[in-house]
């Protein structure tokens, strides 16, 4: 029985998760209405919004109020304008425009309404991201790069150090990046070394943004672009000294997976390194919120997913024939090929 007086458990926790709910909603409806594109477009009063978007005063006037305080708009008198973050992210058009890849899959409210048809079935509710057919969203999604991309190649750096990457005996490392993305993680280590050569694969249209990253970087001359789709991937054997393969297996099943490591197997020097990033779970899979999250992200999102723990790759990269197998953190994981 519950003490009254002592053992009442709290509702705070229920009580902050749905309050992010209201705030996400705010930001749903204004981006559903594309809100800040109209604003961006010198439609600043409440009368201009209205008259432009042909919508109802009173609702309009809420949803502009209740987005000054979460940081997407900022009001002075009866004038409203955007924010530094809805300037950049969420005006259409715009290189950086994120806005549809955060309405389709972060706040995804139309997947998330079927998200216990994913549970009943575990069927995915949300498309296939693991499709070559998403390139558009996965474009959107990276675009921000091209702004963000000095703090993310930092953070990579950084990671590739804790690897010991100067300390693996070559001094112009071949690189494969396995659906690089934007491919600053990989291309980081280009800015460090000039002698490194980054192989980029992902899809064409992926390709060409990271393309204009590299450009913007300053490596666009150690970089080779690899378009295509990762099932029919060739990769030249014995050809790298590191093949990096970042949030990205996690889509695929063991048979799938057991596949492409024995490609990258294939294709590492001997006594190269493979990197694997992504989230791993606990062992009991009950500890690691962001990997259980995301595995039940990508329930919703990718039919084949599996968001694995240390052992479980461990056991399947033994099978392939790799050594060495450690884990850094939360997010890394290092195998070699014996030498
Ligand atoms: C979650 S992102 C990871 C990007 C990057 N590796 C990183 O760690 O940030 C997944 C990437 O995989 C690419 N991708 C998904 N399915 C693919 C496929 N079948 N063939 C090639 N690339 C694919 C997407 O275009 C996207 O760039």
């Amino acid at each position: 029985m519950i003490d009254e007086n002592t053992d009442v458990p709290s509702l705070e926790n229920v009580s902050e998760l749905e309050y992010w709910v209201l705030k996400a909603d705010v930001l749903k409806t204004a981006l559903e209405l594309d809100l800040f594109t109209v604003i961006h477009q010198g439609n600043n009063t409440l009368n201009a919004i209205v008259k432009t978007l042909e919508l109802d005063s009173r609702g309009v006037s809420i949803l502009l109020d209740a987005l000054c305080p979460l940081g997407f708009l900022k009001k002075s008198s009866s004038s409203y304008g955007l924010t530094t973050v809805s300037e950049t992210y969420f005006v259409r058009g715009k290189e950086t425009f994120y806005g549809d890849w955060t309405l389709r899959t972060q706040i995804a409210w139309q997947t998330r309404s079927k998200s216990a048809n994913a549970v009943r079935t575990g069927q995915a509710v949300g498309g296939d991201y693991s499709n070559p057919d998403k390139e558009d969203e996965w474009v959107m999604d990276y675009s921000p790069a091209l702004l963000r991309w000095r703090i993310a190649a930092d953070t990579a750096l950084k990671r590739w150090h804790s690897l010991g990457i100067n300390d693996l005996g070559c001094t112009a490392p071949k690189i494969l990046d396995v659906a690089c993305g934007s491919g600053v993680k990989t291309m980081a280590i280009g800015l460090e070394n000039k002698n490194a050569r980054i192989t980029l694969m992902d899809s064409p249209k992926m390709l060409e943004l990271a393309s204009r990253l590299a450009e913007k970087m300053d490596v666009r001359k150690q970089i080779v672009l690899c378009p295509g789709d990762l099932a029919d991937a060739k990769i030249e054997k014995e050809g790298f000294d590191i093949i990096h393969f970042g949030l990205i297996l996690y889509y695929y099943r063991e048979q799938r997976l057991i596949d492409i490591l024995r490609k990258a197997y294939r294709g590492l020097k001997p006594g190269g390194m493979l990197v694997i990033n992504e989230y791993f779970a606990d062992e009991n899979r009950c500890e690691n919120e962001t990997a259980l999250l995301v595995a039940y992200q990508l329930l919703l999102f990718a039919p084949d997913s599996e968001v694995r723990s240390f052992n479980d790759y461990s056991n399947i990269l033994k099978g392939v024939g790799f050594s060495s197998i450690s884990l850094h953190g939360d997010t890394l994981l290092t195998a070699r090929k014996g030498a």
